[in-house]
């Protein structure tokens, strides 16, 4: 199924009705959608803003830039999808001719397709290569960190991006137990290292989902992002960013406050030397949660916040 709801088969677009009513599309809108995965956010844009309103959608994953052009085919010059990183965008756009946009998407982390592919070794659940490169064809993938990383460099790792308690005894563990080339060979060792817990989830998550950002480099591209995104947004646009974990929406939260400020010198600081100057105000105080239904029927749901924040006509 496609349209009205973001969904195509083992796909549904998270926040759906939410995000594209605050980014509010209209027709000769331009519109960055900074994270394609299946398109379904994309083509909601385009439906939105009909007849003429203009898409870049930009994937680091060519399976997943493979999967929206076909299913945005039907907008034919409306849709534009390209494979690359958003931290790349203005590029993207200078290619275009397009000096600013009229709404930005972020809808960050992995994908359930990318998920429900064995192959490219993001689930536990699943006996895969130890990948987990949003890019497969560049940069170091899950298995060089685990197999070449010192233990140190990896219990900060685990610790770090996956806020796990027991970092120095699992990153112990893989030390003793390399070289490690699968999934499943992977969360073995986890569980092996953790041994019962009365824990509802897998003792793997949080491992799986360390690797998985440090493997893509995931917070740092967020927090050099987003103030780039901002400048590229047409005054009066909107940023809608949709974050899964809470190191991610932190990163969020705290730059929009900061980009919201006129002056960010520390509190203790008497006068401003920052010189710094509010570039956009702040649309949702509280971020916006999924509802009980969308929770129960998409388990991706239960932890995704979305803030959105609009740009300034002028800085002060
Ligand atoms: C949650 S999915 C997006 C789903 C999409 N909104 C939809 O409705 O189908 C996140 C996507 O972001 C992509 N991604 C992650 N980091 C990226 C980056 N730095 N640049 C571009 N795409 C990235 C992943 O490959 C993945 O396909």
């Amino acid at each position: 199924m496609s349209g009205g709801t973001g969904e195509i088969p083992h796909h549904r677009s998270v926040l759906y009705q939410e995000t594209i009513s605050l980014l509010a599309p209209f027709s000769s809108g331009l519109y960055l959608d900074c994270t394609a995965g299946a398109g379904g956010h994309s083509n909601g844009i385009l439906e939105a803003s009909a007849p003429a309103g203009r898409v870049l959608a930009l994937d680091l994953d060519p399976r997943a830039v493979a999967l929206t052009s076909a299913r945005l085919e039907v907008y034919g010059e409306r849709a534009i999808v390209r494979q690359g990183s958003y931290l790349h965008s203005r590029d993207f756009l200078q290619e275009l001719g397009w000096e600013a946009v009229d709404g930005i998407l972020l809808d960050l982390g992995v994908s359930s397709m990318q998920l429900d592919e064995a192959d490219r070794g993001f689930s536990f659940r699943q006996e895969g290569p130890l990948d987990m490169r949003f890019d497969p064809t560049s940069g170091p993938s899950a298995a060089d960190l685990v197999n070449r990383l010192e233990e140190r460099e990896l219990a900060d790792i685990l610790w770090k991006y996956g806020e796990e308690r027991f970092s120095r005894r699992i990153a112990r563990k893989i030390v003793q137990a390399r070289p490690l080339h699968s999934t499943t060979e992977l969360a073995d060792v986890v569980r092996s290292a953790l041994g019962r817990t009365k824990e509802a989830q897998d003792p793997a998550t949080r491992t799986f989902q360390a690797l998985r950002i440090a493997v893509n480099d995931e917070l740092e591209v967020i927090a050099e992002a987003i103030p780039q995104l901002i400048a590229l947004l047409q005054p009066n646009a909107r940023i809608a960013v949709i974050a899964f974990h809470s190191l991610e929406d932190r990163i969020i939260k705290q730059t929009f406050q900061r980009e919201s400020r006129d002056c960010i010198c520390p509190p203790e600081q008497p006068i401003c030397t920052c010189g710094h100057r509010a570039s956009i105000r702040i649309i949702t105080p509280h971020p916006i949660e999924a509802g009980e239904q969308e929770k129960k029927e998409n388990p991706r749901a239960r932890s995704a916040k979305l803030r959105v924040a609009e740009k300034l006509t002028k800085m002060a």
